[in-house]
């Protein structure tokens, strides 16, 4: 199964790769997570990217296609995966399928989670993460059963640095101008498909499950 998971900034990829990951047993490829490991690692690849990522902007097409092919090679990947913010520019699309190509591969599925401008912002201000397991939570959709703290492993919740106000707008407005010709890219190929990211998060998961339960059958 390779799957691509797209939606606006807060539209709930993360929640649902999660869920995904565990019961369809493919790794998780988050472009997001792997910035934010290498800022934390403080390498080159992370001092690049955080001067992007912390004015809500996208990291260069050149920098992000390289990681993901230099992932996508390892021998996880060989059952399937699940790319969860990549692509968000047609080029990152073409240079995926060109990948994916010379690997006799190619998407199956692209998962397009859609949720309104407005209840994005509400859920990107009020989300929390785990330090530890990176889980998210929602101080009011979502929120741990003791405050501040992960319900899986104890760790501290925090807030992500472009989750401020100024950046969430930034980054919906950069990411709602390439979503329209990333969806035309892979409607015209006839592997997306739509799913209503405003329902609760178990009804969003039962409605990816079952577009994948019957691509199994
Ligand atoms: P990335 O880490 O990919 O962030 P994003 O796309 O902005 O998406 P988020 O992780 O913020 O949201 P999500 O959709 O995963 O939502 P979540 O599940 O947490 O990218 C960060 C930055 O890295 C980019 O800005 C860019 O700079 C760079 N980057 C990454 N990929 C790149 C690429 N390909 N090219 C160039 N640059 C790239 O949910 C959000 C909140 O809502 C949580 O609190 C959750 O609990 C809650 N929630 C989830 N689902 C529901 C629901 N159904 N109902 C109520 N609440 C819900």
């Amino acid at each position: 199964m390779n799957i691509v998971l797209m939606g606006l900034p807060g539209a709930g990829k993360g929640t649902q790769a999660d869920k995904i990951v565990e019961k369809y047993e493919i790794p998780h490829i988050s472009t997001g997570d792997m910035f934010r490991a290498a800022i934390k690692n403080q390498t080159a690849l992370g001092l690049e990217a955080k001067s992007f990522m912390d004015q809500g902007a996208l990291v260069p097409d050149e920098v992000t296609i390289g990681i993901v092919r230099e992932r996508l090679s390892q021998a996880d990947c060989e059952k399937g995966f699940l790319l969860d913010g990549f692509p968000r520019t047609v080029p990152q699309a073409e240079a995926l399928d060109a990948t994916l190509a010379d690997m006799g591969k190619s998407v199956e599925h692209v998962i397009n989670i859609q949720v309104e401008q407005e209840e994005l912002i509400k859920r990107l201000t009020g989300r929390r993460i785990c330090k530890e397991c990176g889980t998210a939570y929602h101080l009011v959709f979502n929120p741990p059963q003791e405050e501040g703290k992960c319900d899986k492993d104890g760790g501290e919740l925090y807030q992500r640095a472009d989750d401020n106000p100024e950046t969430v707008s930034n980054r919906l407005e950069v990411n709602m101008k390439q979503t329209q010709p990333l969806l035309d890219f892979y409607g015209d190929k006839g592997v997306l498909t739509n799913i209503d990211g405003q329902q609760h998060i178990t009804k969003v998961f039962a409605d990816i499950d079952a577009l994948l339960t019957n691509h199994r059958k």
